[in-house]
């Protein structure tokens, strides 16, 4: 099983040529609404990558919690809910180019109290981002760590996070602004500087993958590293992307897959997702599988 930590979000998108500036209205082309909130996205892409998913999470007592519920339970995500007199946090974005206004919510009455042992300690991972409250995120590794569970955290968004908030997580994934932000440098700006960047984060974690968008992806353990290209697809969507990578490589690295395996399995899992509109858009195992297949073919 799986243990999934983290938000649950409605996530509002309007299509808009460009953000307004202050006092400023722009009118959009295009309105989504669905289920968001790095958690639940990442919860539905472990379910449809072949994962048993347990999800621990906060949603309000209203329509956006009850349709939540309703698509994640429907992915067949198991849930233990804890009940907040907050709103569900809500997600509102200007489609397509990912700048993401947040309203945390419900995600913030998720305490590190709700994360026992004993809800952990059959788990074969735990995966969890940073969309909660930071006491909440930090206790739940530690109490994994402690319980023997492999914890896999996916470090965005990092905010003031530093590597010593960390302590205790197994396999850290980041982006390569966030990588940067760790290392208190700049951002990654070639594969070469990732791979240096992600062997230096190795001092600190066991195992780092580091994605770079149309770069590919950088992994690397004290011994190995090595990069998994990035495929080229049409996108239509980039968001949640990020979430099916790391619910796809939590799955993948639970059935005992190499890293190098499971990042491609997970790299494929990420362009599958950005072929529609939304955030909980991850693929299916099967298409994760038929993809990796045709390329072959194609190669
Ligand atoms: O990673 C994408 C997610 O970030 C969106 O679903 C939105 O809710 C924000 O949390």
């Amino acid at each position: 099983m799986i243990t999934v930590i983290g938000s649950i979000n409605w996530d509002v998108a309007l299509r808009v040529q460009a953000l307004p500036l202050p006092g400023e209205t722009v009118v959009g082309s295009e309105l989504h609404t669905g289920l968001g909130g790095k958690g639940a996205n990442q919860a539905i892409a472990a379910a449809r990558a072949g994962g048993n998913v347990t999800m621990i999470a906060s949603v309000g007592e209203d329509e956006a919690g009850r349709n939540a519920v309703r698509c994640l339970t429907r992915e067949g995500v198991t849930l233990q809910l804890q009940p907040s007199s907050f709103p569900t946090g809500t997600a509102v974005s200007d489609e397509g180019q990912n700048s993401i206004m947040i309203y945390p919510g419900a995600n913030l009455s998720l305490l590190p109290e709700h994360v026992t042992k004993e809800k952990l300690e059959t788990s074969k991972a735990l995966l969890l981002q940073l969309e909660l409250a930071k006491e909440t995120w930090q206790g739940a590794i530690r109490t994994a760590s402690s319980a023997g569970v492999l914890v896999v955290v996916n470090a965005s968004p990092l905010q003031d996070a530093t590597l010593a908030d960390f302590t205790g997580a197994d396999i850290i994934l980041v982006n390569e602004i966030e990588a940067g932000q760790l290392l208190g440098r700049s951002r990654a700006k070639t594969p070469a500087q990732a791979l240096e960047y992600a062997q230096e984060l190795c001092k600190t974690f066991p195992t780092v993958v580091m994605t770079l968008g149309g770069d590919g992806v950088v992994w690397a353990t004290e011994h190995k590293r090595g990069l998994v290209p990035a495929h080229e697809v049409e996108v239509v969507d980039t968001t949640g992307a990020g979430d099916a990578f790391a619910g796809a490589l939590t799955v993948a690295l639970v059935e005992g897959k190499s890293l190098e395996d499971a990042v491609t399995f997970a790299n494929a899992a990420a362009a599958l997702a950005t072929f529609a509109f939304g955030a909980a858009t991850s693929p299916r195992r099967e298409q994760v599988l038929e993809f990796l297949q045709s390329r072959l073919h194609h190669a």
